[in-house]
């Protein structure tokens, strides 16, 4: 891979166990349930529920793999990703035939294979979107869909009270990939010669789930960030835990674009 994992921390340093992989499942799932509703717009617009070849690129531990299964069970659907822990710890989820390790820049399929390439928290990290979305657009054949479920953007990222240190800390956790990808989604599609639907995906999490997703950041920055980090990381969550349900306010634009291949 040409990425240069010395200085650029990617999705794929940081699943390196297997309790990595059950903690990003588990983290995702809880995020993928406030923005369901959506995904369904988006799969009815695809007509998911009747397309017969489906891909997902950069599918991960296979949380969108398994939604997609409950909704389409017929469908032949593959999962493509570069990271072998986090395909096996797919395997639970979907059955072995359907996951295969391969870059999603270079993906190794004939053109015009599936009726929908779909990705999900996937095209920030790539090094390289544009190529990776034409792969995308490669392998979907005439008439079928090209669809970027959720790319975040942090630069719209709003959270009340203010704090800088806060956004140091989370853009530093995601070092190596893009943070302000979600703006970008529509040019990249016109790029390539497609004329994009963009959207929100995310939603205004009531009280309740704004402290768990604060706690769930927080856990996940004190699994990674650097030591140098770790005063810092603890004197915000005794910040943020002296905040009650509805004191606190956070909201991350997640966008998302969908394509029609037209011959
Ligand atoms: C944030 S995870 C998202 C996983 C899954 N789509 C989900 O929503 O739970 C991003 C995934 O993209 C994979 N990935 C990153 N760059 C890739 C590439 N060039 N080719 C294939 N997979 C890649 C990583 O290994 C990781 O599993």
């Amino acid at each position: 891979m040409s990425r240069k994992s010395s200085q650029r921390l990617s999705s794929r340093d940081l699943l390196t166990v297997e309790d990595d992989a059950r903690y990003f499942t588990e983290l995702y799932q809880g995020q993928l349930d406030w923005t369901t509703s959506t995904r369904k717009r988006l799969y009815r617009q695809m007509d998911l529920f009747h397309a017969q070849q489906i891909l997902e690129v950069g599918s991960g531990t296979g949380v969108i793999l398994r939604e997609i299964k409950s909704i389409n069970p017929r469908a032949r659907l593959i999962g493509l990703d570069q990271n072998l822990l986090a395909l096996k710890y797919s395997q639970k989820i979907v059955a072995n035939d359907t996951l295969i390790q391969g870059d999603g820049a270079v993906l190794p399929f004939s053109s015009q294979s599936f009726d929908i390439v779909l990705c999900h928290y996937f095209l920030m990290w790539v090094e390289n979107p544009i190529t990776t979305l034409r792969e995308m657009m490669r392998v979907t054949r005439n008439g079928g869909w090209i669809a970027c479920l959720a790319e975040p953007d942090y630069g719209g990222r709003m959270d009340y009270p203010d704090n800088e240190i806060w956004m140091e800390l989370l853009l530093n956790s995601i070092s190596g990939a893009d943070p302000f990808i979600g703006r970008k989604l529509r040019t990249y599609f016109y790029q390539i010669g497609l004329k994009a639907h963009v959207g929100l995906q995310s939603i205004v999490l009531p009280p309740e789930a704004v402290n768990n997703l604060y706690e769930a950041e927080l856990a996940k920055l004190k699994r990674f960030c650097s030591p140098e980090n770790h005063l810092k990381l603890d004197r915000l969550t005794q910040l943020f835990r002296s905040h009650k349900p509805g004191e606190l306010f956070s909201f991350m634009p997640v966008l998302f674009a969908i394509a029609r291949k037209t011959a």
